[in-house]
């Protein structure tokens, strides 16, 4: 078909990214990263040097934050007032303030207002995040909600970044409470969202079980 929206949410190291990425090259649309929108907005506000316990001055800095957001779902670039961010918003840095910045309402506001421009210019897209089913895209046609254990989604994540299994996984908690219990949008699976736990599966299942999912939707 030609339109084809999907959302994937979840929690942190449920493979989202890794996923959405080849769903988008399968259906050959694009890829969504919200995470990285409030990631590229975290870094600006640090390199302001805003004061994180400053929902007023971090919410001027998003606004007035240029993002440039790729879509490429091989290999999204991101930048932030012209600068490549591509690694630093993937650093320890951005990733422990990430959460404080995404929990700002007029931030959340302003990036899901991108977000909805994106998703409207693109008709085959992959969008994930935390929100997407329940505030970004209600309409999608597809709603899928990505979990695992917490034990699998550490191991995943440290593999990725070659950084130490316990304190990944307490930064994973750290970060899904502090998403969960956020007063705006917090993350939760949305009522009509299908929920796929990857715990075990390989990322090949993972995909081929969405596609056909997708298959029966739309
Ligand atoms: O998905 P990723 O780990 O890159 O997201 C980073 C952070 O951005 C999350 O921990 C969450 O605080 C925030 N986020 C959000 N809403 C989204 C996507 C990400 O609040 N749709």
């Amino acid at each position: 078909p030609e339109r084809c929206v999907v959302a994937v949410d979840g929690p942190s190291g449920s493979g989202k990214s890794t996923v959405s990425r080849r769903l988008a090259t399968a259906v050959d649309g694009v890829y969504l990263d919200t995470g990285a929108m409030y990631r590229a907005v975290t870094w600006a506000v640090l390199q302001a040097g805003a004061d994180l316990a400053d929902p007023d001055a971090i919410a001027k800095i998003a606004l007035e934050t240029e993002l440039s957001i790729g879509t490429d779902p091989t290999s999204p670039h991101f930048a932030a007032n012209g600068t490549n961010v591509d690694a630093q918003i993937r650093g320890s840095e951005v990733t422990g303030a990430v959460s404080a910045v995404a929990a700002v309402p007029p931030v959340r506001k302003h990036l899901v207002a991108l977000q909805q421009a994106i998703i409207a210019a693109h008709p085959r897209i992959i969008v994930e995040g935390r929100d997407i089913a329940s505030v970004v895209a209600p309409d999608a046609d597809l709603k899928v909600y990505l979990t695992a254990s917490a034990a699998a989604r550490a191991s995943r994540r440290s593999a990725e970044n070659a950084t130490d299994v316990a304190a990944t996984e307490a930064d994973l908690a750290r970060r899904d409470r502090l998403d969960s219990s956020r007063a705006t949008d917090p993350l939760r699976q949305a009522s009509d969202a299908i929920e796929v736990d990857t715990t075990g599966m390989g990322i090949d299942e993972v995909v081929q079980q969405l596609l056909s999912l997708l298959d029966s939707k739309v």
